[in-house]
């Protein structure tokens, strides 16, 4: 007999792994497919956890090289043990993959180690490790199968030499030379960690800029400090093949928009060219499922909604490919199966990369509103004059507002400054309520903290900063 669920979701991360907490607090009988062995898909395997251990370790290591004599604080000559850095980094993988296991249970779902694909509405057949095979039937299924790093034509991926974010995170040693193909987020902080703990790092864009979701301006800065603490950046250039010689690899660059080629020595390459969904073997066919020519699943209702009964969710949709919208994604479709309203503003999805300073946004940029019309005034501070950043001798970057010119509406705010990951979630909250700049201008913020900054920056609308 085939067990009958009222969901089935396909894929164990943050998509889909948030969809069956919410589903079994809901009441529903849920089953969770992953093919892994351990749950967190791209996330706590080789995304965001292990990448931020690394960038944590490393942001100690360069500070106690570089800043530490500077605070008067002595510490003698400073030593990486790279294993050990490797090492607590897989141990907060581990320990966060396994109390997703350990949310599985407590919220009655079964988790089932296996590959998933769809047989037809209602049924999906997993394939287990051993060999065999197993059906559910389901009133529901929720697609949850997140994305793959995007190839390069003509270059071939090892994981050795050749790499993505997974072999890029489990280096054995530091190389001398790491270059990066693309300057999105991964490039970026994937290069300062290695850049931190002793690699020659020169990252490739074929863009004429880094970052390209980001504001301009922003992204401006980021360049000029990021150049400052050892990056360099190749832009308006493309790679068009990496030779794999005995000893080392060569790049073969050209400019973007053609030109006279040149070549570039790496002992480590990493591709970061941007993500794309992940639907193989998925069965997405046996439903009248569609995708667009990247790839990325396409939903009927401008939301979740794939067919009758199947849904999707997370990296293999449309929006930004975060885990937190995922995870956003997944709590709202267990909720519209449960018969409630689910809903996610992608527009209010804030991004951060985890640099040093870090760099954070939600909302509009500033080129966006100018492409689509709409006037707006901003209101902009510097770190330089936040007390708090000048107390921890941290001052670069800047907080940047912009509010619809008649309404004074928030419209979006632009941050790069050491903690503004942690200080978005106030610009989130705000924008969320539909703040006009005032409402926050008018908001007691604490002395001395950061967040002043964000403060002043938005009495820079009005045109009243008062500590500049
Ligand atoms: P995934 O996490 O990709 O999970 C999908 C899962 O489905 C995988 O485990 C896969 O094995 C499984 N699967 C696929 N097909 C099947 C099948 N047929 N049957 C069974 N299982 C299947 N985002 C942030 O918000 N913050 C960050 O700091 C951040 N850092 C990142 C750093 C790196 C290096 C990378 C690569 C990504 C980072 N991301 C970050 C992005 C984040 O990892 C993704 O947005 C997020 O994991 C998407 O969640 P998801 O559930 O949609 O998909
Ligand atoms: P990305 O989309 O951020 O950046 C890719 C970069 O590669 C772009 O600048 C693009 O112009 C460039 N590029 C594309 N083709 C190229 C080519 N042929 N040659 C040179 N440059 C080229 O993608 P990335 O960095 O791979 O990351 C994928 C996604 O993972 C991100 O978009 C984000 O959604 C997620 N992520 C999120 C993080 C965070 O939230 N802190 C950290 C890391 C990843």
């Amino acid at each position: 007999m085939a067990d009958t669920y009222d969901v089935v979701i396909i894929g164990g991360g943050p998509g889909g792994y948030n969809c069956a907490i919410r589903a079994g607090q809901l009441g529903l009988k849920a089953a969770l497919i992953e093919k892994r062995e351990t749950l967190g898909g791209t996330c706590l395997n080789v995304g965001c956890i292990p990448s931020k251990a690394l960038l944590h370790a490393s942001e100690l290591f360069a500070a106690a090289q570089k800043d530490f004599a500077d605070l008067g604080i002595e510490v003698g000559k400073v030593s990486l043990d790279l294993e050990k850095m490797m090492s607590k980094k897989s141990e907060a993988v581990k320990g966060l993959t396994q109390g997703v296991a350990f949310l599985m249970k407590k919220n009655k779902i079964d988790h089932i180690h296996g590959a998933g694909s769809i047989k037809a509405a209602g049924e999906v057949l997993v394939f287990l490790p051993d060999g065999t095979q197993q059906t559910l039937k389901t009133r529901n299924i929720v697609i949850a199968t997140g994305s793959e790093p995007s190839a390069l034509p003509g270059i071939e991926v090892d994981e050795q030499r050749i790499v993505t974010n997974t072999g890029a995170l489990a280096l054995s040693s530091v190389p001398k030379k790491l270059v990066l193909i693309g300057a999105g987020v991964i490039g970026l902080e994937l290069g300062c960690v290695w850049s931190r703990l002793g690699a020659e790092v020169t990252v490739v864009e074929y863009l004429d800029r880094i970052l390209p979701g980001a504001d301009a301006e922003v992204a401006k800065e980021a360049q000029r400090i990021l150049r400052k603490q050892g990056l360099t950046f190749k832009l308006s250039t493309k790679v068009t093949s990496v030779e794999k010689l005995k000893t080392k690899l060569k790049l073969n660059l050209e400019p973007a928009k053609g030109g006279k080629p040149e070549t570039l020595d790496a002992d480590i390459v990493v591709v970061a060219v941007g993500r794309r969904p992940y639907t193989d073997g998925l069965g997405l066919e046996n439903i009248g499922g569609q995708t667009d020519p990247r790839g990325v699943i396409q939903t009927q209702n401008g939301q979740f909604q794939v067919t009758d009964g199947v849904w999707a969710i997370g990296d293999c949709i449309a929006g930004p490919m975060l885990a937190h919208k995922a995870e956003d994604d997944g709590a709202a479709v267990a909720e519209i199966i449960a018969g409630k309203a689910g809903h996610v503003d992608w527009g209010l999805i804030p991004s951060v990369v985890y640099t040093l300073p870090e760099i954070a946004w939600v909302g509009r940029t500033e080129d966006q509103l100018k492409n689509e019309g709409i006037p707006y005034k901003k209101g902009k501070f510097p770190f330089q004059a936040n007390s708090r950043a000048r107390t921890n001798h941290q001052t670069d970057g800047f907080v940047k507002i912009l509010a619809d010119a008649k309404t004074d509406r928030v419209l979006g705010a632009h941050l790069i400054g050491v903690g503004v990951g942690e200080m978005i979630g106030e610009l989130c909250v705000a924008m969320e309520f539909g703040a006009a700049s005032e409402d926050i201008a008018r908001t007691s913020h604490a002395h001395p903290t950061l967040s002043e900054a964000i403060r002043q920056a938005a009495m820079g609308v009005e045109g009243w900063t008062m500590q500049m």
